[in-house]
């Protein structure tokens, strides 16, 4: 198929517009290659363009990546979606400023990644930390309780929103349904840190995606977990308060300069996901149940299953993808491993 044929409106005008080979009289200034010197940056330059007639704003899309925009939001089941070219930290960013209030109070994980602390920054908002609940043998947060949320809901009044992390880095999930009913019942919207479960709504046996579940936002780190440029991030809202304040506090914390090779990344992804995801996220899971089961059979080693993490209050599934191993029978700790594991895996 060619690329022209393709369902990559994005990626499919850019290599058009490539394949057109006009005189490039545009940013930026390496003109798609020529202006390096060494040939291994050239690969990307032809790519790296700017918002010129045909290939659309990012700020302002009405052409390709509005029409990218709508199969994003169509395939992840948003009511709509932003593409992000300055990771998924500016998506968090991005839902702190657009809330209501310049002093907010917002419910927020104990655990959160530090781009929260960024968002709250800027946005002023007012931090009420939901705690965590830590699994005490591997000594790892895995997720946030109902209870405790419904604790804090009951006391805080005054919150405007309730803020998780699902999946955890360890790829733990929240009971995201319970919480997102509580949410529900308190009127407040509820965003979902999802950086690392961009690929769960490809496949019906992964962890559900937190917009299925309930959730007003969430934004997934694609360049996480799916075949896409360092950077590339979308925001995903189904119900959200206000998402014409969101649009402008998306284009707030966005540079004015965008990358296409991001952009047209996702769009590919995107693409790739919707034809064979189910498919090769199947590969994927069989070969990390082998690999759980080869781990679980050498002396010394534990890998992780998710009945033996859902015994830790909250947690309600596991990306089968995470394999969390612990030595329990090797007097090393985890740096060690690290480093024997570096050198013998990585660099054997
Ligand atoms: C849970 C979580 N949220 C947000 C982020 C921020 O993602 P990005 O690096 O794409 O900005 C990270 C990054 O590691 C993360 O682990």
């Amino acid at each position: 198929m060619s690329a022209y044929d393709m369902n990559t409106p994005l990626y499919s005008a850019l290599k058009k517009y490539i394949d057109e080979r006009g005189l490039r009289l545009h940013m930026p200034g390496h003109i798609g290659g020529p202006g390096f010197n060494q040939s291994a940056l050239k690969v990307l330059a032809e790519f790296d363009v700017t918002e010129i007639p045909g290939l659309d704003d990012l700020h302002a899309p009405q052409g390709i990546i509005e029409e990218a925009r709508l199969l994003l939001a169509k395939a992840y089941g948003a009511q709509e979606s932003f593409f992000l070219v300055n990771g998924a930290s500016s998506g968090i960013h991005a839902l702190f400023m657009a809330l209501k209030r310049p002093d907010a109070k917002v419910l927020v994980p104990r655990n959160c990644h530090r781009s929260f602390f960024a968002g709250m920054v800027m946005a002023g908002t007012n931090p009420v930390y939901i705690p965590c609940q830590v699994n005490g043998e591997l000594g790892a947060a895995l997720a946030v309780s109902p209870a405790d949320v419904e604790a804090l809901l009951g006391i805080h009044h005054d919150a405007e929103a309730v803020f998780i992390t699902s999946p955890s880095y360890y790829g733990s999930t929240c009971r995201i349904q319970d919480i997102a009913a509580l949410c529900q019942k308190y009127q407040k919207p509820l965003f979902v840190d999802e950086a690392h479960g961009g690929h769960f709504c490809f496949h019906p046996d992964y962890p559900r995606p937190a917009l299925e579940q309930g959730a007003n936002a969430a934004v997934n780190g694609l360049h996480k977990t799916l075949p896409v440029y360092n950077q590339g991030a979308v925001l995903h809202v189904k119900g959200h308060p206000d998402t014409k304040r969101l649009r402008s506090a998306c284009s707030l914390v966005t540079t004015t300069s965008p990358s296409y090779p991001i952009l047209a990344s996702i769009d590919l992804a995107r693409n790739l996901m919707e034809e064979r995801g189910r498919e090769l996220l199947e590969a994927a899971r069989i070969m990390a149940v082998r690999f759980r089961t080869r781990i679980n059979m050498t002396k010394g080693l534990k890998a992780y299953d998710e009945d033996e993490l859902k015994k830790t209050p909250g947690v309600f599934s596991l990306d089968p993808l995470k394999i969390l191993i612990a030595f329990p029978g090797l007097r090393l700790n985890g740096f060690e491993i690290s480093r024997i594991l570096r050198m013998n895996i990585e660099y054997r």
